[in-house]
Order: structure tokens, then sequence, then C-alpha cells
């Protein structure tokens, strides 16, 4: 690899290194070792014929490359092995994914789920289709269903698979096995279509009682739901006899830009999305890489609502400052912590350097981030004024504020309180400016950067 491609790449965050990755797929704990996969096409910085990338880590901190884990070919993936999930069992790790077949297009789609095992971790071996439209009840289009999440329940396993009326839009359908190599139907969840046109990744844990779902042209809800593909949690109980889910209360996962497909490890409360959005341009494909991974963010849930905190990187805090009025510093990458009582107002603008800069602000209950002078443009299918004039926003609260901001080269992960907002920018190398601004009781500025 050239050492300029390798300069370019991000430095924390998980990338495929050449080529392009979207979701992420298979979390899962496995000898003493995270393991991550994701879509990934090594050939181009385009969407192609998906093959499973993968990764390894001991702390979610630093991650290891390891060898393509699986490619299209196969019977049922002959053009692709899309989104899917993986759990341990029996000592090895097993992925349940979907099996994708173009024949022509249109209504000739065709959409499986497949096996495959491993018994080191490392090499892969396919075991073939164990879901397909004979599976499916009748008037569900064996052309959009796809994205498995797979988990245990007592003696049983269970999946959760995307699903679409004919005619009709998103389902999500649950599926039961005991060996997962036979399923059986169990249930279609919510019984009714869905807002978007298609559901995808769907992601279920009974330890939260959370249910996480992305939609295919999400029409915006208020300020919220403003990327065409967007992602929507639900709380509430899943059945696992009925298959029906009632919901008690719902939210979105990320506020931001680039947030899609997340996924939690199959026994941990631990999740990781893909940092960024279909139907925009990724600046990064000009150093021959596109799309990369959120840190992975601890979930809880308090007060009925989903909190996330990120599992940040090895760093060393380098300043500390109390009270207001204004300051600058500078960084490209590293951790920027604000504590703050009464916070009435709060500017922070990162990656500054002449006209460009990143901004985060907060007045009246609200997060605003700004990346319309944040470096090169993003652009793409928009819904709304917000998102064309690069403005995402965040409810707040401003009495007591715990604000965690993780920059890497070409990413601004947003914690407040527990909301996440994510977004990717793509500023010259050297815009390393911060002005901190802040009008608040009480207010602590921390920096870290990375060891
Ligand atoms: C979501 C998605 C999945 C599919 C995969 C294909 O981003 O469209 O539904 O399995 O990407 O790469």
């Amino acid at each position: 690899m050239n050492d300029k491609l390798f300069d370019a790449y991000p430095l924390f965050h998980i990338t495929g290194r050449p080529g392009w990755i979207n979701d992420p797929n298979g979390l899962v704990y496995f000898r003493g070792q995270y393991h991550v996969f994701y879509q990934y096409y090594p050939a181009a910085t385009h969407w192609g014929p998906m093959h499973w990338g993968h990764v390894v880590s001991d702390d979610l901190k630093q991650w290891e490359q390891m060898p393509i884990a699986l490619a299209p070919g196969g019977k049922g993936d002959r053009d692709g092995c899309f989104s899917g999930s993986a759990i341990v069992w029996q000592d090895r790790i097993w992925l349940l994914y979907t099996g994708f077949t173009e024949n022509g297009g249109g209504d000739a789609i065709r959409q499986v789920q497949c096996l495959a095992s491993s018994a080191d971790g490392v090499r892969f071996e396919k075991h073939g289709v164990v879901i397909d439209e004979n599976d499916l009840p009748a008037d569900y289009s064996p052309s959009d269903f796809r994205d498995p999440k797979v988990w245990r329940s007592g003696d049983s396993f269970f999946c959760v698979v995307a699903a679409r009326r004919v005619g009709g839009r998103g389902r999500v359908l649950l599926y039961r096995s005991e060996d997962l190599r036979t399923w059986h139907f169990v249930g279609d969840l919510f019984g009714v279509d869905s807002r978007g046109s298609m559901i995808e990744c769907p992601d279920y844990r009974s330890d939260l009682g959370l249910l996480m779902l992305c939609e295919q042209f999400q029409p915006q809800e208020g300020h919220t739901h403003l990327n065409i593909h967007t992602n929507r949690y639900y709380l509430g109980i899943l059945d696992e006899t009925s298959g029906s889910f009632r919901p008690t209360s719902e939210g979105i996962c990320d506020y931001g830009f680039d947030f899609y497909a997340p996924q939690t490890f199959a026994d941990t409360p631990v999740m990781i999305g893909w940092m960024n959005m279909w139907d925009r341009n990724v600046p990064s494909a000009d150093y021959g890489f596109a799309g990369m991974l959120t840190l992975p963010r601890r979930l809880e849930v308090r007060d009925g609502r989903l909190r996330q905190t990120p599992c940040l990187p090895e760093t060393r805090i380098v300043r500390t400052e109390n009270g207001m009025g204004t300051l600058t510093d500078c960084a490209v990458t590293g951790v920027i912590e604000v504590r703050a009582r009464d916070l009435r107002h709060l500017t922070l603008r990162l990656r500054v350097k002449g006209e460009q800069s990143t901004i985060l602000s907060y007045r009246a209950g609200e997060w605003v981030f700004d990346r319309s002078h944040a470096g090169v443009a993003i652009t793409g299918v928009e819904q709304d004024a917000d998102s064309r004039a690069g403005i995402r926003r965040m409810p707040g609260e401003g009495d007591y504020v715990s604000l965690t901001v993780v920059m890497d080269r070409y990413s601004v992960e947003v914690f407040a309180n527990g909301r996440a907002l994510t977004s990717t920018v793509y500023p010259d190398a050297d815009a390393d400016g911060i002005v901190f601004e802040a009008d608040a009781a009480e207010c602590t500025y921390t920096r870290a950067e990375l060891v």
C-alpha cells in the first residue's frame, strides 16, 4: 500500500482501506476478541458486488484488518453477500446473511438468507441458503427480503428480517430455529406497513427491549428523519411466541447526516453504525476509499430514552479550562469534553482555516450542527431546506450539559446528554483551528489528544 494513501485514512475509525464500505455486519465477541464485519467492495470506491470485510479488536479501540470473510459467488449469493449478523454457538462463529442474485433486476431479484461458519474466526465456510421465498408468507416480496439479525433465547434461535409486502411498504418478520439451518416463520412484528418504502437492517435486543431499524424514503418528521434513508428506534416488547412487537416509545438513533444501518454486538449492548449515507457524494473517494464506521457506542435505556456513550480511543488530556468567554485552541483530531451548568449559549467552531469551519452551537434547548462551510461540499438527494443548507438539529437540555465531541480526519461525532449527532466533514488536512465560546453558570472545557 502506498504511504500517501495510508496517510489519508481516518486515524481511529474502521474503514475498508482501498474500496467501498457500507453497513457494519456480524458484530460478535469470540475467544477474547471483538469481530466486526462490513459490507465491502474492494475493487472501487462505489457500491458493487458485496463482500464481507473483517476487522478484530481486543478493546474496541484498535482494529486489526483481517482477510475478506465472505465473497459472492456461491449458491444464493452469486451477486452479493448482503448484510447480516453473527452468533457464537458450539465454539464457532455463525454468520446469517443475505444472499443476493440479480437475475436481470426488478421482480426477478432474489434475496435469501444464507449461513456460514468459522472455527478459527478467520476462514469462513458457506453452508448455503437457509431461508428463502418458500419461508415467506403469501404476498411478501422475495426481491426485498434481507438483513437478518440473529439472537438466542432459551433453547431457540430467533432472527428478524426486513421484508416488504407486494405493492406495500416495509415490514419486519420474525423467524425461529433450533439449529440455525431450519427456520420457521413466527410473525410480522408490526402487522402494518412502515412509514418508509422499505425497512433495512433491523436489530433487536431483548436486554434493552430495543428494536432499531432503517427506513428508506422516509418522509421527514419536523426536524428529525431528514435523511431520506433514516434510522429509528422503538422501545417495547417482542413476543417471541406470536412475533408481534408492541412499542412503548420511539426516537431517532442519531440526528446527524451520516448514520445508517446500526447493529449491536450479540452479547454486549454496544452499537456501531455506518458513518455515511446513500445518495450523496463521498469526497474521500479521491483518496481511494469510501465509507467509515462510527465509533462503538455503549447503549442504555433510561427514562424511556436510548442513551449512547462513545467507546473512546486511547487519549490523554492536554488542556483544561474553567470559565466562559472565548477560548482558542487547535487540533485536527481528538476529543473535546464540555461540562456546563445553566448553559445559555455555546458555540464550538472546529477545523477552522480561513473561511472553513464546522460549527456546533447550543441555544434555547437546541443543538445546531452546521457543515455548510466545512470543506469539500457533500451534496445529494435531499428533501428539506436544512439538509440543503448543511444543517442538522438535536434537542438538548441546558441545566446540565455533558458534551463529548470526537474528531477524526473526516468526521465529527457529537454526544450531548446521551443523544448523538454524527456527520462526515472534509476540510483541508491542516484546518486545525478551534474557537470555543460559552455563556453558562459554570463551564469546563477539556481537550484530549490521541496517544
Ligand atoms: C443497507 C443495505 C442493506 C443491504 C446492504 C447492501 O445500507 O441496503 O439493506 O443488505 O445495504 O450492501
